[in-house]
């Protein structure tokens, strides 16, 4: 009899599959990419949501506290005494006010996973508790990832508080586009001791250059294109549930960069409606900046789709062809999202087609300007996640969203990653580069820091001037 947990290839011509001691990423016959499947029927799953509310109170033991692996029967693929966590996910659905973000939802309606509180400062921690999990299963020392930034920093991290199988330290190998990633990310890979290697490229040049020294040096690549990371983000979403009383909401809007959230989050709910445990899909909006707007252009404006898996790929192989050919490449100020060819783009669209899902774009100025308004509402998180609430914007004023649905956004990554792009919005110090404005067109909601001379008369008149007394 096959094992109950295995992997599966994606497309539904083929479905080849093999046992968990392949370190594959992709199909052996027909080349798609692969799933973590399991048989639910062998395996043991409780029979409510409720269940993982009572786990709580076992939370001094650490897979309990985990934010991942609390819900670790929905991914069944590692014995407990496998399981690798650092105590990530501990991140609750929050609640803001939608007023005063100047949105037109209903008071209540509107949600913010906070997955900035992450151990690393982002969601790549849910992915990589999973990933590291199945290194350390497979006897792997060298783990490897291209990045944007927080991937390399989460394994950075992972590895440093990780031992192999057989005691030894990991090994984190990270490769990033030199002078592409934000500072606060590139800081964490160095603090954590991960071999960092900035390639003259992008991150789409990293993704491809990994694959090869990979398959030379056999490194355990532990980007979303292994399906073990996104068994993690899964969880993500079971956390949304668990903060909405397991009611799905109407939509959850999420950046799209790589494509890993959208695609984990679709396998989630795809699962639960399978067990039987959510009587329906929640609506998904995937927002891409416009600058590195790939889904948006082949789904939206080309009109592709999963087709029950018999998508087009010639459609997408014209389009990169076409990037190719004019040099075009991502860009945008959300660094985290600049990615031209995400290699989760059939996941993601399979996705889509799952949760009657829609994708935008929105424009460098549009997400640091909501990024300001998360600010003032006192979240911290980054531009690409700020690209969330701007699309969420954009659909509501397009009426794609309706003004009484129920909402989740996921907020991505912590303020502090990218401090230089917060700093900048404020002082207009390096406008130009960071949202096409002249340096003395300050954006809506900056927060100018004001030069004071060493004086305290000239201090209190400053203060005076700008705040209201008592
Ligand atoms: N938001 C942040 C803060 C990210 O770091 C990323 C991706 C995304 C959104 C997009 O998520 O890839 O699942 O669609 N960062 C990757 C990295 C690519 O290397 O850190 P996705």
């Amino acid at each position: 009899m096959p094992d109950a947990v295995y992997l599966r290839c994606i497309d539904p011509a083929c479905e080849k599959t093999s046992d968990l001691s392949s370190t594959a990423y992709a199909c052996g016959a027909c080349g798609a990419l692969l799933d973590v499947a399991y048989d639910w029927d062998r395996l043991p799953v409780p029979g409510t949501l409720r269940f993982f509310a009572e786990r709580w109170a076992g939370r001094h033991q650490p897979l309990d506290f985990s934010g991942v692996w609390r819900f670790r029967e929905f991914l069944p693929f590692a014995a407990p005494d496998e399981m690798v966590t650092i105590g990530e996910g501990q991140t609750v659905l929050q609640s803001p006010d939608p007023a005063a973000l100047g949105l037109a939802l209903r008071r209540g309606h509107l949600h913010f996973q906070y997955e900035g509180l992450n151990p690393s400062g982002s969601f790549k921690d849910n992915g990589m508790a999973a990933a590291l999990t199945m290194a350390r299963r497979l006897g792997r020392r060298r783990v490897a990832c291209a990045s944007t930034g927080n991937t390399s920093a989460s394994l950075a991290m992972f590895a440093s508080l990780t031992r192999s199988a057989d005691d030894r330290p990991m090994q984190g190998i990270v490769f990033v586009g030199a002078g592409k990633i934000a500072y606060g990310k590139l800081s964490q890979a160095l603090d954590h001791g991960a071999l960092t290697l900035q390639i003259d490229g992008d991150f789409d040049a990293c993704m491809k250059r990994i694959r090869e020294a990979a398959d030379r040096l056999g490194l355990y690549i532990v980007n979303s294109i292994n399906p073990f990371r996104l068994e993690g983000q899964k969880a993500i979403m079971y956390r949304v549930l668990e903060g909405l009383g397991w009611e799905p909401p109407d939509w959850i809007v999420v950046p799209g960069g790589n494509l890993g959230n959208t695609s984990a989050f679709g396998k989630a709910f795809i699962e639960l409606a399978e067990l039987g445990l959510i009587q329906r899909l929640p609506q998904i909006a995937v927002v891409n900046a416009a600058g590195a707007n790939t889904l948006s252009e082949l789904v939206t404006h080309r009109g592709l789709s999963w087709n029950r898996g018999y998508w087009e790929k010639a459609a997408v192989q014209s389009y990169y062809d076409e990037l190719s050919a004019s040099g075009r490449t991502a860009h945008t100020v959300a660094t985290a999202i600049e990615i031209a060819r995400p290699v989760n783009l059939p996941k993601a669209l399979r996705t889509l087609e799952a949760m009657d899902g829609v994708v935008c774009e929105v424009t460098d100025e549009e997400i640091l300007d909501d990024k300001a308004r998360i600010g003032r509402v006192g979240f911290g998180c980054e531009p690409a996640s700020a690209a969330a609430l701007a699309g969420l914007r954009q659909l509501l004023r397009r009426g794609v969203i309706d003004s009484s649905a129920r909402v989740a956004c996921v907020l991505t990554g912590h303020a502090l990653k990218d401090s230089a792009a917060t700093v900048a919005y404020h002082t207009g110090e390096t406008m130009e580069t960071m949202a096409g404005r002249r340096p003395t067109d300050l954006p809506p909601l900056a927060n100018r820091p004001i030069r004071v001379a060493d004086d305290l008369d000239a201090i209190c008149a400053a203060i005076d001037a700008r705040t209201e007394k008592d």
